[in-house]
């Protein structure tokens, strides 16, 4: 009797269907972002920036006087705040996941080196994590997803196989924020994402891992892409 013959339909396709997410982690400014859209786009995946969803918390707590030293306040305000989750289709054709807050995405406004600094405080409250990570793994719903952040491979979605972890020097990776126009102490941020108790950036078990402190994004990307492609199983 062949078992096989005996599988839930029903439980075939859903199996079938269910997205898949690659994780893109790595330090402050080691490509993510960018590569991340490019992959996204090359696949027809949908974007999600992690860090934007931090940074939104970071943002919003500033703007509404909650004292980021304070964990007990900033996880009370971030229990309360009002937010949504939105696919929209931005200006480059790139699906991407917004997190609104009281229906707001503050695109800009979460980008400036005072909102860095807050959030990377605010990153380091578990009863943050866990909101923030309930969220992202909501995200699931759109479809499939290229996702970057800190800790997707590690914490987010473990049980993905397509993890990924992007570095670059040092010295490569502030000449790559300057020339974006912002000047910040980028070891410190990364000695506090990786130094926190809960889910610090570290490499995830079984992540590919890429220096591209020599290379350009469309050498990274494509590095990216295929190493995805071998990943992904081939058609019969
Ligand atoms: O990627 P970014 O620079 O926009 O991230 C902003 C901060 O948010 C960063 O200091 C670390 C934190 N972060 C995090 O702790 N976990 C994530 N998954 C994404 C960002």
């Amino acid at each position: 009797m062949n078992p096989d013959n005996f599988v839930n339909p029903v439980i075939k396709i859903t199996l079938k269907k269910h997205p898949i997410v690659i994780a893109i982690d790595g330090t402050s400014a080691s490509g993510k972002s960018t590569n991340s859209k490019l992959v996204a786009k090359a696949l027809g995946y949908i974007y999600v920036d992690t860090g934007a969803m931090y940074r939104t918390l970071g943002w919003y707590c500033l703007q509404k006087r909650v004292d980021i030293h304070d964990p007990k306040a900033v996880a009370a305000a971030c229990r309360k705040w009002k937010t949504s989750l939105e696919c929209v289709d931005t200006k480059s054709h790139l699906h991407a996941v917004h997190l609104l807050v009281e229906g707001y995405y503050p695109d800009k406004e979460i980008r400036t080196a005072e909102v860095s600094a807050a959030t990377s405080l605010i990153a380091a409250i578990p009863k943050v994590r866990d909101w923030m990570k309930k969220k992202q793994r909501e995200c699931i719903q759109f479809g499939n997803l290229v996702m970057e952040g800190r800790d997707i491979g590690t914490n987010v979605f473990p049980e993905t196989d397509y993890k990924f972890y992007l570095d670059a020097k040092l010295e490569e990776r502030t000449a790559r924020r300057s020339a974006d126009g912002i000047t910040e102490n980028l070891a410190a941020r990364d000695l506090r994402d990786s130094q926190r108790a809960a889910a610090p950036l570290m490499i995830a078990l079984g992540a590919k891992v890429l220096d591209n402190s020599k290379m350009t994004s469309a050498e990274t990307s494509g590095w990216l892409l295929a190493e995805i492609r071998k990943l992904m199983p081939q058609p019969k």
